[in-house]
């Protein structure tokens, strides 16, 4: 526990300052735009996906840190989505990263504005990411954007929002899952093996993790929605039920998410079976899904 916690605020920690230096290239054309993007992209978050992308290029033997900046470009394509999704037309939500929501601060326009701001310039700092060669990261690009866009992150909220007040099947809950979620887990462990020359039985092992892990996390969200602490999450509890969302909790039972959960994190962590202590950071990241609070 002690190694991971360790890693995790020392990477989270440069995550933060390399995410200030990526927003302040160049002066603002509008500085209440900058401002919004900065509002929410240093509001906090857990930085999971930087972070994963980075613990993925050391688990096939590379440097992570060096691919710190491709991690920001990802962080930016989950805050943008953060930022739409607590909009009023979406889940209409007040809170998150235990600060207002950025509509409540500088309105609906400029929130829309502020994510698609942000989406856009993830592409702009993944140009600038270093060590690699122009090959791979044409292949990380193509990764990161199939992720964020109609078949995989949107296409996920596209599913989610029309299952609102209707009961779905556990296939539809899964699919909107992988989308939703799952894609942009996927793409951060894909892009630093990737980054990091991963062969191909590596990179399909860590792909497999990756799915697991965003199946393992969505399962908590929606297990912390009903029963987490609202101070400790920074978001409100009770909003998916608010808004008549389909959930594993909904369409199971508590305990039965929480069983699915524990399924799927041993799952994850058999995914890593031919690597050695290198993913062991992996591993004790997937296991604390289990008990995490926030
Ligand atoms: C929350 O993601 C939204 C979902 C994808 C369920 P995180 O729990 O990673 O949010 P932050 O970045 O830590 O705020
Ligand atoms: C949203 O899922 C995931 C994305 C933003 C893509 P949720 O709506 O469950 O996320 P929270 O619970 O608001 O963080
Ligand atoms: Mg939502
Ligand atoms: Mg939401
Ligand atoms: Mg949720």
């Amino acid at each position: 526990m002690n190694m991971l916690k360790e890693l995790w605020n020392e990477r989270r920690e440069l995550v933060e300052q390399q995410l200030v230096k990526e927003l302040a290239q160049e002066p603002p054309l509008d500085e209440t735009l900058a401002a919004a993007m900065k509002y929410s992209l240093m509001a906090g978050g857990k930085r999971l996906r930087p972070i994963l992308l980075m613990a993925a290029a050391d688990a096939v033997g590379a440097k992570g840190t060096d691919y710190l900046t491709a991690g920001c470009a990802l962080e930016m394509i989950h805050t943008y989505s953060l930022i739409h999704d607590d909009l009023p037309a979406m889940d209409n939500d007040d809170y998150r990263r235990g600060k207002l929501t950025n509509h409540k601060v500088y309105g609906d326009g400029m929130a829309v504005l502020a994510g698609d701001a942000l989406l856009t310039l993830a592409f702009e700092v993944l140009t600038r990411q270093q060590h690699t060669d122009a090959a791979t990261l044409l292949r990380v690009v193509k990764e990161i954007s199939t992720a964020a866009g109609m078949n995989g992150m949107v296409g996920g909220q596209a599913i989610d929002l029309e299952s609102e007040g209707k009961h779905i099947d556990m296939e539809t809950l899964r699919r909107m899952h992988m989308g939703k979620t799952g894609a942009l887990f996927r793409a951060a462990l894909r892009s630093g093996a990737i980054l990091a020359g991963a062969d191909e039985k590596k990179l399909a092992a860590l792909t497999d993790y990756a799915e697991k892990f965003g199946l393992a996390f969505q399962i908590t969200d929606d297990i912390l929605d009903v029963v987490g602490d609202e101070k400790l999450i920074g978001k409100p509890v009770g909003s998916d039920i608010r808004n008549e969302k389909s959930t594993y909790v909904t369409l199971t039972s508590l305990e039965e998410a929480q069983k699915l959960a524990k399924e799927t994190v041993d799952g994850a962590v058999a995914a890593l079976q031919d690597f050695g202590p290198e993913a062991d950071f992996l591993r004790q990241l997937v296991r604390y899904m289990l008990e995490r609070k926030n």
